[in-house]
C-alpha cells in the first residue's frame, strides 16, 4: 500500500517535472501553436450543427494540417459533443483533444469520462469562468474573491485528472487589469497549463489587445509556468487583426475557427492568421506548423459541412480569390501570376487561377482560353469575339460552350 502510494507520488512529480520543461520549451520556442475551436465555438454559430461523423471528419483534416490542439466538444453540455469526441479517441492522434467545462467539478467529471481512452499527454480540459463586472454581478453573482476561490478549487481539481488544464476568464477584454492578472496568478499556482484570453465579445482593437497583453506579460508573477493563449471574436471585423497584434507580444497560442465561424460576427479565421504568418515570418518572428497546403480543402470541407457558405471575397477560401474578369489584371496574371496575386494558389492548395471572360475582359486573356479549347484565331478575329463578349446580356456565364459558338459565328 505505502509502496504504491509512493509509486504514484513518484509518478505524479515526475509527470510535473514533464508539464514543465514543456512549457518551458514551447514559451522559449519560436513556434506559435494553433488551437482550433471550430468543433466548439465554431459550432456556437447558428444553423452550423455539425453530427459526430461531420465532426470526425473536420478533426482529420484538421490533424492532416497539423494543428496542434482540439476544442472539440462541450461534454456538459451535449451528448452529441460526448459522442464526437469519443469517435475521435483513437483515431485523431496527433493534435492534443480537449474538453469545455465551466469552473464545476461536474463538468471536469464529464470530460474525464469523454475523454477516458486517450493517452495522458493528448487529452485535456479548458476551464472558463466569467470575470468581468457584468458576469460577476449579472451572471455569477459573486464577489472577485468568491471567483478566483472557484478557479483555484476547480482548476486544481482539474489539474488532479489532466495534465493539461487552460483556464480562460470568460470576458477577459472587459476585466478590470489588476483582477485578471489575479485572476491568473491563482490559476497557474492551481496547476493551469495554459491561461487564455478571450475578447468574448470582439470589441478590442489590435493596439488595445497588444497592450494588455503585453500588461499580462509583465504582471503576471508566474507566467513562465503556462502557455498563454488568445481568442478572438470579430464582431468589430478585427479578431484576426487581434490576433496579430498579440502574437508580436509573444503569445504562445491562437485560438480560431476554420472559415471563421462562431459566435455572432464569428473568430479568428484559421486560415487568414496561418497566411499571414506564414507570409510575415519576418515581422511576427515566429513559425508555424500548419500545412499551408492543407488550407483551401479545409475551408470547403467546413463550409460543405456546415451549410454556412462563404462569401465569395472570403480570404483563402471564396470563389474569387484566384479569380479576374479584368483585362489589365488577367494580362499580368498571364504573364506572371505574382504580378496580382499576394501568393499563389498552390500555397493554400487551391486548383490554379480562373480568368473568368466578360465586359471587363481583355483580348490576351480571351486568346488564351480560345487556345486551350484548340480553336485558333486571328488577331483580328479574336477582337471580334471580345466585341460580341461586350453585347452578351449581364447575368450570362461566358462559359466554354458560349466562348466557342461566340467564335464560330464570327
Ligand atoms: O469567447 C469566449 O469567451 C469563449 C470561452 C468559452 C472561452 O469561447
Ligand atoms: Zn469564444
Amino acid at each position: 500500500m505505502v509502496a504504491s502510494g509512493l509509486f504514484k507520488g513518484i509518478q505524479k512529480s515526475v509527470r510535473g517535472a514533464v508539464k514543465k520543461a514543456i512549457i518551458s520549451h514551447h514559451r522559449r520556442s519560436d513556434t506559435v501553436l494553433f488551437s482550433d475551436t471550430t468543433l466548439r465555438d465554431g459550432e456556437q454559430m447558428p444553423g452550423a450543427t455539425l453530427e459526430p461523423q461531420d465532426k470526425l471528419r473536420i478533426a482529420q483534416a484538421l490533424e492532416a494540417a497539423g494543428v496542434h490542439s482540439l476544442d472539440a466538444g462541450f461534454p456538459a453540455s451535449s451528448q452529441a459533443d460526448i459522442e464526437a469526441i469519443q469517435l475521435m479517441i483513437g483515431v485523431i492522434k496527433g493534435p492534443v483533444l480537449t474538453a469545455l467545462c465551466r469552473t464545476v467539478r461536474g463538468d471536469i467529471d464529464a470530460a474525464e469520462e469523454a475523454l477516458a481512452g486517450n493517452p495522458r499527454n493528448k487529452r485535456g480540459v479548458s476551464l472558463f469562468c466569467g470575470t468581468s463586472p457584468l458576469h460577476r454581478e449579472h451572471k455569477l453573482r459573486k464577489e472577485q474573491a468568491e471567483v478566483v476561490s472557484l478557479i483555484s478549487d476547480t482548476v486544481g481539481y482539474a489539474g488532479e485528472k489532466f495534465d493539461i488544464v487552460a483556464f480562460s476568464p470568460e470576458d477577459a477584454s472587459r476585466t478590470e487589469p489588476e483582477f485578471l492578472v489575479e485572476c491568473y496568478r491563482e490559476a497557474i499556482d492551481a496547476g493551469a497549463t495554459t491561461i487564455g484570453f478571450p475578447d468574448t465579445v470582439g470589441i478590442l482593437t489590435p493596439e488595445k489587445a497588444r497592450d494588455t497583453i503585453r500588461y499580462v506579460q509583465d504582471n503576471v508573477p508566474n507566467i513562465d509556468r503556462a502557455l498563454l493563449a488568445v481568442h478572438f471574436h470579430n464582431d468589430l471585423g478585427l479578431a484576426v487583426a487581434n490576433t496579430l497584434a498579440c502574437v508580436q507580444e509573444g503569445a504562445n497560442v491562437v485560438q480560431c475557427t476554420i472559415n471563421g465561424i462562431g459566435e455572432r460576427a464569428g473568430n479568428a479565421s484559421l486560415e487568414e492568421v496561418a497566411m499571414a504568418l506564414a507570409l510575415h515570418e519576418d515581422q511576427y518572428g515566429v513559425k508555424i506548423k500548419v500545412d499551408t497546403t492543407r488550407l483551401y480543402e479545409l475551408t470547403q470541407l467546413v463550409a460543405e459541412l456546415t451549410g454556412i457558405g462563404l462569401s465569395p471575397m472570403k480570404p483563402v477560401g471564396g470563389d474569387n480569390i484566384f479569380a479576374t474578369e479584368a483585362g489589365i489584371h488577367q494580362d499580368g496574371l498571364l504573364k506572371n501570376p505574382d504580378t496580382y496575386l499576394p501568393f499563389r494558389p498552390e500555397k493554400v492548395g487551391a486548383s490554379g487561377i480562373r480568368l473568368v471572360l466578360g465586359r471587363h475582359s481583355g483580348r490576351r486573356a480571351v486568346a488564351h482560353r480560345l487556345q486551350e479549347l484548340g480553336i485558333e484565331l486571328s488577331d483580328e478575329q479574336v477582337l471580334g469575339v471580345l466585341e460580341a463578349i461586350k453585347d452578351v446580356p449581364k447575368g450570362v456565364s461566358i462559359d466554354d460552350d458560349l466562348l466557342a459558338e461566340l467564335a464560330r459565328g464570327l
